[in-house]
């Protein structure tokens, strides 16, 4: 089988297409480069010993799309390509629905006139928004997101559902990410963020090398065990295999599905600062500053369905994480040097 990985460049998206490649699969990759490096593809190549066919391309330039759609013949697409963002969705909205929900409506439409329907689409725990329950099922209803870049992957996710309830040709998965961070154990592929990182996994390992000095932890008075925010942290690996999973799903015309990806464990900022500690033997000087405008307290998962469902558990813990991350950035100070 063949599939089409848009996005595949980047942090999610190259560490499943090294999952893809191993599992047996045939990937094409279409990536701007907008945030992520060739390089990655390079890495995967060594790692796997394959060949990755790679476009350099955007989803919205339909005339592009048209003719790699003639060129090649695919049987699904994991679609990861989107800005991310957050803050950044926050000063550019425009940009945020232009590139995430006109770039996904201009790939369906070349998709369905191509006669591909099998999507599986990255979306988010932030469609939950401050979750009604934890831990947060499936059935937990989506909430008020907190930002643009939020709102384009809990409006993706009803355009993509909208299209598969009229056309029951199409087999739609909407994975809902919790917080990826780690990355693969070679030590040669991970996260490489432009400029100041956002995500405290990289913002940590960027304080382990001395890029930055400390760390700043976005209040502690949240009604956690601790005081500092929860969340469930999953490994980039796991969150990979999830994928090659949804694809068996998808062979069996499912029809539309949704699942969590996410360990059904919470750590807080302060756990995630210890453990990172223990597994590294690596001092992270942390002080407390105020909230951060947006977060919530608590995110977790219930990983029930897709265990169920697509026979998928996380494997990894979070020292592994702590591990496999520091591996990456210790190894490669300057990410893939782009
Ligand atoms: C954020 C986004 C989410 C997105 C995800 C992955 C929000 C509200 N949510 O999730 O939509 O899918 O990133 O890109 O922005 N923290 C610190 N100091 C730091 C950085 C983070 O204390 O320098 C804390 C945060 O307050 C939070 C936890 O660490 O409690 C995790 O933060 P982060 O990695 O940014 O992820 P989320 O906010 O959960």
């Amino acid at each position: 089988m063949r599939i089409l990985v848009t996005g595949g460049a980047g942090y999610i998206g190259s560490h499943t297409v090294l999952e893809l490649l191993n599992t047996g699969y045939e990937v094409v990759v279409l990536d701007n480069l907008s945030n992520s490096s060739p390089e990655s593809l390079k890495r995967v190549e060594k790692l796997t010993g394959k060949k990755v066919t790679f476009y350099e391309a955007d989803i919205l330039d339909r005339d592009k799309l048209n003719e790699i759609f003639s060129k090649e013949k695919f049987d699904a697409c994991i679609h990861f390509a989107g800005l991310k963002a957050v803050g950044e969705s926050v000063e550019k909205p425009w940009e945020y629905y232009e590139n995430n929900i006109a770039g996904t409506l201009t790939l369906v439409d070349v998709m369905r006139k191509h006669n591909l329907k099998n999507i599986i689409f990255s979306s988010s725990a932030t469609v939950y928004g401050d979750p009604a329950f934890v831990p947060i099922t499936e059935e937990c209803p989506k909430g008020q997101c907190t930002n643009p870049y939020g709102w384009t992957k809990s409006m993706l996710e009803q355009v993509l559902s909208d299209i598969q309830k009229a056309d029951k040709e199409w087999n739609v998965i909407l994975l809902r990410y919790f917080n990826p961070i780690g990355a693969h154990k070679s030590g040669t592929m991970g996260e490489d963020p432009n400029g100041i990182p956002n995500n405290l996994m990289p913002y940590i390992t960027q304080v382990a090398i001395g890029k930055r000095d400390h760390l700043t932890i976005f209040g502690n008075d949240y009604d956690t065990h601790d005081g500092t925010g929860v969340r469930d942290y999953i490994h980039v690996v796991d969150l990979a295999i999830g994928h090659v999973k949804a694809l068996n799903k998808i062979k069996e015309n499912c029809g539309l599905k949704i699942y969590n990806l996410g360990t059904g464990h919470g750590y807080s900022v302060l756990d995630i600062v210890k453990n990172f500690e223990e597994a590294n033997g690596v001092k992270i000087p942390y002080e407390i500053g105020p909230r951060r405008s947006g977060d919530i307290a608590t995110c977790y998962a219930s990983a029930d369905k897709a265990k169920e469902e697509l026979g998928w558990t996380a494997q990894y813990g979070i020292k592994d994480m702590c591990a496999d991350a520091w591996n990456w950035q210790k190894n490669n100070p300057n990410g893939y040097g782009k």
